[in-house]
């Protein structure tokens, strides 16, 4: 019986020694080494950064310490300073040339130091000691930070997060405070799904149709004003979340999903399908391709360091019952006998070619793995849970894949079973489940340099305000951040917890609202 107590009272204090945040940083970064001693910030202290990122850099460190830093005049003695890998590696010659992203935090008692040799590197470490800063004790307005020696590394390349703008329109001042959480957590890929059934949400100076009339409605006002970013707003936005390194990736979704398109330019539809209207864009027409192209083109200029362009290619099926009565398609399938599948096929052959020429790589749902496309300019995602062996195609045909299965990474699932608005599919997506992605998914290790990472989507359909928005989208944006950050053998859910404690009140300071799943607060429903 003693000995039983004894044990249970060690598993306890194990439980509690992993589970205790020993720092605030969200992600955990791959190492994080106390030491003694405590490095003093004290208001007016001197920064040096290189000089085309100094005064944004003075800026984020202003807001989370709250004091008034500035930039080092010419060999002054600085606080805080970002520095090349190279002068670190002066102190230790064994030490190897940081990687994209990579960085290490030395906190002294004298000076912080941040060594990158990325931009993005140096960006990262920012972040971490942002977020140091942000919890840090204050005294006679100096912050007081523990020494600590952080080394730091993301495990995917891709860290993504997906909106949906069409069903519900969440405009730039959302999307500005998205790239901003995203950024803080280091995500670096925010997937834009500016076009679906419920509303074209970008503007295409050839085509302006498809938004003042594409634009009008969404799924639960059909009559709401139209609503879409301008060319202008696009680039805005481009720009702002390049600042913060996250690439923006469009989605114009296609051969389905074009209802909105079509009430703009009926001359370009699929036809009527019995349960999803004018579903899809004519899959065989040559005006209709000319048209996808004209489109394809402007988003091209609007995205130039895209890299990608996500065409969807999502459950097409939905909505080609009146293909065979199209007489392009007629002509088409009776000459070589093909099959609507086929029609689909050759539809995406032609589009992805588009997209190729313009000099992009093509995105689409996983859908695509069939259809042929170049395994070396096509990247597909991975969203069909419950179709493991459309991941394993995918990878077996050696295809780049992102991860983002509906269980656990859709957003619009509800993650409490008490929550009744929202999706459930054989179950939810509590918090944990989304932070202990993708570590439970079994997959050869030849295919593991094929996943690219993975990413959170936050489909709109039961997301009427930006209140529920946030309230779906936090705090599991931020497990799936460290789940896309932070290595294997570092995560530990409990001690996510205790940090996540922290972070909640700093979500609501950036003026987003979240589920807290501590106290189970009540659900935003509408
Ligand atoms: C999807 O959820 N239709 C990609």
């Amino acid at each position: 019986m003693m000995i039983k107590q004894l044990i249970t009272l060690f598993a306890a204090f194990l439980t509690c020694h992993v589970s205790a945040a020993e720092h605030s940083i969200i992600p955990q970064p791959v190492s994080y080494q106390k030491a003694d001693g405590y490095f003093v910030l004290k208001p007016g202290a001197f920064v040096y950064a290189s000089h085309d990122v100094v005064g944004f850099y003075l800026k984020q460190l202003n807001d989370a310490s709250g004091q008034d830093l500035r930039m080092a005049p010419a060999d002054a003695s600085c606080a805080i300073q970002f520095l090349s890998g190279e002068m670190r590696k002066g102190q230790d010659k064994k030490l190897e040339k940081l990687g994209e992203g990579e960085y290490h935090l030395s906190i002294l008692p004298t000076v912080a130091n941040i060594y990158a040799d990325s931009a993005s590197g140096h960006f990262y470490g920012l972040q971490t000691l942002c977020q140091l800063l942000r919890t840090s004790e204050h005294n006679d307005g100096a912050r007081t930070l523990p020494c600590a020696e952080i080394s730091d590394a993301p495990r995917f390349g891709w860290r993504g997060y997906m909106l949906d703008e069409s069903r519900h329109f969440s405009g730039t001042e959302a999307v500005k405070r998205t790239l901003d959480a995203m950024a803080y957590y280091k995500m670096n890929r925010f997937h834009w799904h500016l076009t679906d059934s419920h509303g074209w949400r970008i503007e295409i100076k050839k085509y302006p149709k498809l938004t003042t009339v594409g634009g009008i409605g969404n799924l639960t006002d059909p009559k709401a004003p139209a609503a879409f970013y301008t060319q202008e707003q696009i680039k805005d936005i481009v720009a702002y979340a390049k600042a913060r390194h996250i690439t923006v990736i469009p989605e114009i979704d296609m051969p389905g999903h074009a209802n909105a398109a079509v009430r703009a330019y009926p001359q370009y539809s699929g036809g009527k399908s019995s349960k999803h209207g004018e579903f899809t864009f004519n899959p065989a027409d040559e005006a209709t391709d000319a048209f996808l192209k004209d489109i394809l083109t402007e988003v091209a200029a609007l995205f130039p360091d895209a890299g990608i362009i996500h065409y969807g290619g999502d459950e097409v099926h939905f909505g080609w019952d009146k293909w065979p009565e199209l007489p392009q398609v007629k002509k088409i399938m009776e000459k070589d006998n093909l099959k609507l599948k086929d029609v689909e096929r050759l539809f995406n052959q032609r589009l992805a070619k588009v997209i190729n020429e313009l000099g992009y790589k093509t995105g689409g749902w996983d859908e695509l793995s069939g259809a042929g496309l170049p395994r070396d300019k096509t990247l597909l995602f991975w969203w069909r849970h419950d179709k493991p062996q459309a991941l394993d195609y995918a990878l077996k045909e050696g295809y780049e894949v992102v991860l983002c299965p509906r269980r656990p990474c859709y957003l619009d699932f509800v993650q409490h079973e008490s929550h009744k608005s929202g999706r459930r599919w054989g179950g939810f997506n509590p918090l944990a489940d989304t932070y202990g992605f993708p570590d439970a998914l079994e997959m050869p290790e030849n295919y593991r340099g094929k996943v690219l990472g993975i990413q959170a989507c936050l489909w709109t359909e039961t997301t009427v305000t930006q209140e529920r928005r946030d309230f779906m989208a936090y705090p599991r944006l931020l497990a799936l951040a460290e789940a896309a950050w932070t290595p294997t053998k570092r995560k530990e859910f409990a001690n996510f917890e205790s940090r996540l404690k922290l972070h909640l009140p700093q979500l609501k300071q950036r003026g987003i609202g979240y589920y807290d799943p501590f106290t189970n607060s009540p659900e935003i429903t509408k």
